[in-house]
């Protein structure tokens, strides 16, 4: 039995040291066992209580640790407000008026800064681990989130919107933008299925209602007319999918039927013409649980991208601002 525990480590030691910092120190499941044992719990209840409270924030805070995650990875750089020598990436093109959760991560925080009798988990942390609480709440899976990330002392503007896709791309730029990050097809197809959950603003959704044919369903289009007129308001919200807080598979299903909200989102099917994608979205679409379990994989994944680990960066106190000296 030892010999197997023993044999185990050393897999898992090869396998995660590549997704690791500079320091070489890898992510591990109970980092805060001994330091702050009550973390998960404390984050999983202040999870628990803003989606009771508004079931979208679960959605909200999905998006939010991806968003900092693409960016020089999962850093919690996002959180920064912006300094006098600082603009950080909270005006990114794809931020700016549309991540949300800023709150609850502050209140996140606070509640562990207390729960831990000090500053212990890093904001990074927190939102990966608020991130699989939200996709538990919301009926999905649960997985194990690897932890011990550090935070950034800083965050680039420019490398969100270098980094972070936008909802005109075509499947090429798409496949290119995550094959960047080191993932595949595969879990861009996978990954895209948080928009099981959630909504987008017109803006981003205008174009492809009006302008769009060959795989949008008219009727489909023309349910979001009223709500989204081709010149006005910019914030009118629709879901991704037809059950925006449910972590289901009617995201692949309703992709199938041409009733993608976003431009990227039917990019991964194209009805016969979009290869190894399209069926990658019929296999999900008929098989709720192999989704279950492959999505949590690819936020494992998701959440090991680049991590400050060991000595680098700091555990920030505010995850607003970067610790004083
Ligand atoms: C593949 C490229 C992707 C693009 C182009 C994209 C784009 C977008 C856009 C435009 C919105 C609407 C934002 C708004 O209107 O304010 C959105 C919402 C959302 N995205 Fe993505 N996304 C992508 C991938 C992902 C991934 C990988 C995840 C998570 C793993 C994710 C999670 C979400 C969630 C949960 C929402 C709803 C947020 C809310 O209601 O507050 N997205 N995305
Ligand atoms: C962010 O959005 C606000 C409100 O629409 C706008 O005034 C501001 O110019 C935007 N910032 C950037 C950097 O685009
Ligand atoms: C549709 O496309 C045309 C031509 O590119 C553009 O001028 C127009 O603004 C677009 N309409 C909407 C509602 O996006």
């Amino acid at each position: 039995m030892a010999a197997i525990l023993v044999c185990f480590s050393v897999i898992a030691t090869v396998v995660f040291a590549g997704s690791s910092g500079a320091s070489g120190q890898e992510l591990t499941a109970d980092y805060y066992e001994e330091s702050c044992p009550l973390a998960l719990a404390t984050i999983k209840f202040v999870v628990g209580a803003a989606i009771v409270k508004e079931p979208r924030m679960g959605a909200s805070l999905v998006r939010l640790h991806f968003h900092d995650c693409f960016v020089n990875g999962c850093d919690g750089s996002i959180l920064l407000d912006d300094t006098d020598d600082m603009i950080g990436e909270k005006t990114a093109k794809a931020n700016n008026m549309s991540v949300r959760g800023y709150d609850v991560i502050d209140a996140i925080k606070s509640a562990v800064n207390t729960a831990c009798l000090g500053n212990v988990v890093s904001c990074a942390d927190i939102l990966a681990v608020a991130a699989r609480d939200s996709i538990v709440a919301l009926g999905g899976s649960s997985y194990d989130v690897l932890l011990g990330r550090r935070d950034a002392t800083t965050a680039s503007l420019d490398d969100a919107d270098e980094s972070i896709p936008n909802p005109f791309m075509d499947l090429p730029e798409l496949v290119a933008n995550f094959k960047s990050q080191g993932l595949t097809l595969h879990d861009l197809v996978v990954l895209s299925g948080a928009h099981t959950l959630g909504y987008s603003r017109c803006v981003f959704y205008r174009d492809r209602i009006y302008n769009e044919t060959g795989t949008l369903d008219p009727s489909y289009a023309a349910s979001l007319d009223a709500r989204c007129p081709p010149t006005g308001e910019d914030e009118p919200l629709a879901s991704l999918d037809d059950t925006p807080t449910t972590m289901d598979t009617d995201y692949y299903q309703g992709l199938m039927q041409g009733h993608a909200l976003l431009h990227t989102d039917q990019q991964l099917y194209l009805q016969g013409r979009g290869g190894d994608s399209d069926r990658l979205v019929r296999y999900y679409a008929g098989n709720p649980d192999k989704f279950a379990e492959d999505f949590g994989a690819a936020m494992l994944k998701l959440g090991g991208l680049r991590p400050l680990t060991g000595e680098e960066g700091e555990v920030r106190e505010d995850c607003r601002v970067m610790n004083q000296e």
